[in-house]
């Protein structure tokens, strides 16, 4: 099949719900991906946020292999050493008092998962989160996406308190509003909608204010997690800790894993039979979660994600408005629309993201980008942004 044949057939078959990149994607390795027509690109959106150690790799292609020939899939009616292996490694990895895990298989699904298990221990029904938030499109975790994505189910969805990211008087205000919270939820960086960072003075306010409210503090960690911003959780630069943190994205290289991280006092409440999915904890997405977390930590790629967040900002440094978010979690203001850039990258070889902020671009590199890459690209920009 052509390249055109490729783009007419899944734009035929599939049901359209995605803004695509007019190109398709034959193999990858690292931080570079190639098209069907052998163009390469080095892959600064990272699969979607997804790839911490690059495009199929080694050890993590190795681990399912293996796993598919021995065993590639049995439910949690049994024990299986891949998972145990799995979890043990993810438990270690956690910040101290979130050693209790449940697996399931994507982002969305963790969200509803934490929010659930909010509600049994707290025996209260409200969630307040953060305006221009983002959770997930399924009907749970729209309860707590704000905009867009959730008007169309208004109707059916629990009434939710939304707060903006960052106002410690506004949310202490609807904690003090409403005695009936389960949950605050959030991202510790509002990612899609323009890298929206916040002091570590407002998520000690959250804390207490969840607290003083009885209710639990969830962090969705699905990106900003396994290590992107420096450290297995952002809670652990914060030093503020969550009752829950959802993780899935850069869990297992691009093999669907979802993760709920609980505190002791909310696991020792969940009942048997009070969550399950078939697919959660499979043996072949456990033998890629730990080829990748073993990886990351072998490699010390977390302190390196840091280092490419101060390589851009100090290559970019002038050029841009700013550059903010943290570790391979990257918002670039730009003082134009970031839309045309992308394209224009992208006709350069360079594939990056657009966010909810019009002039903000997004990149969310492998950890691994080589820093040449990393500096060619910041180059690129910069012509980019020179060329009228
Ligand atoms: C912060 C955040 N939470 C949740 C989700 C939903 O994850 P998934 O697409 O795996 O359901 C996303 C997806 O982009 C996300 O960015």
């Amino acid at each position: 099949m052509t390249t055109a044949d490729i783009i007419a057939t899944e734009d035929r078959y599939q049901i359209p719900t995605y803004k695509k990149f007019p190109l398709a994607l034959d193999r990858g390795e690292g931080i570079w991906v190639w098209d069907t027509d052998g163009r390469r690109y080095a892959d600064f959106y990272g699969g979607h946020c997804v790839v911490p150690i690059g495009h199929s790799a080694k050890p993590v292609v190795d681990a399912i292999a293996e796993q598919a020939a021995r065993l590639m899939f049995y439910s949690n009616v049994v024990y299986s050493p891949v998972r145990a292996e799995a979890a043990e490694t993810l438990a270690r990895l956690a910040p101290e008092g979130l050693q209790h895990v449940f697996f399931c298989n994507s982002g969305t699904e963790a969200n509803e998962t934490a929010l659930k298990m909010a509600r049994t221990f707290t025996g209260k029904t409200r969630v307040v989160a953060m305006t221009a938030g983002f959770h997930g499109r399924t009907l749970g975790s729209l309860i707590a996406t704000e905009g867009a994505y959730r008007r169309p189910y208004e109707g059916i969805l629990p009434e939710t308190t939304f707060v903006p990211f960052g106002d410690a008087d506004a949310l202490e205000a609807a904690l003090d509003a409403h005695d009936d919270v389960a949950a605050v939820i959030l991202e510790p960086i509002q990612s899609m909608a323009g890298l929206y960072t916040a002091s570590n003075a407002y998520f000690e306010r959250l804390r207490a204010a969840c607290n003083a409210a009885d209710c639990l503090l969830i962090f969705d960690e699905v990106q900003t997690g396994v290590g992107r911003t420096g450290t297995f959780s952002i809670s652990e630069s914060i030093g503020v800790r969550p009752d829950l943190i959802t993780l899935a994205k850069s869990l297992a290289s691009g093999i669907p894993v979802g993760a709920v991280l609980a505190s002791d006092a909310v696991a020792a409440h969940v009942k048997l039979g009070d969550q399950g999915t078939t697919f959660g904890g499979g043996m072949v997405a456990m033998a890629a979660l730990t080829a990748t977390l073993r990886t990351i930590e072998a490699d010390g790629l977390m302190a390196r994600a840091t280092q490419v967040f101060d390589r851009v900002a100090e290559r970019l440094a002038g050029n841009v408005v700013e550059v903010r978010g943290g570790g391979c979690l990257i918002g670039v203001e730009l003082d134009r629309p970031a839309a045309p850039v992308v394209q224009a990258l992208l006709e350069r070889g360079y594939l990056t993201g657009t966010s909810g902020d019009k002039n903000t671009m997004r990149l969310m590199p492998p950890y691994t980008v080589p820093m040449d890459v990393v500096d060619d690209f910041c180059d690129t920009l910069r012509d980019v942004l020179d060329t009228p």
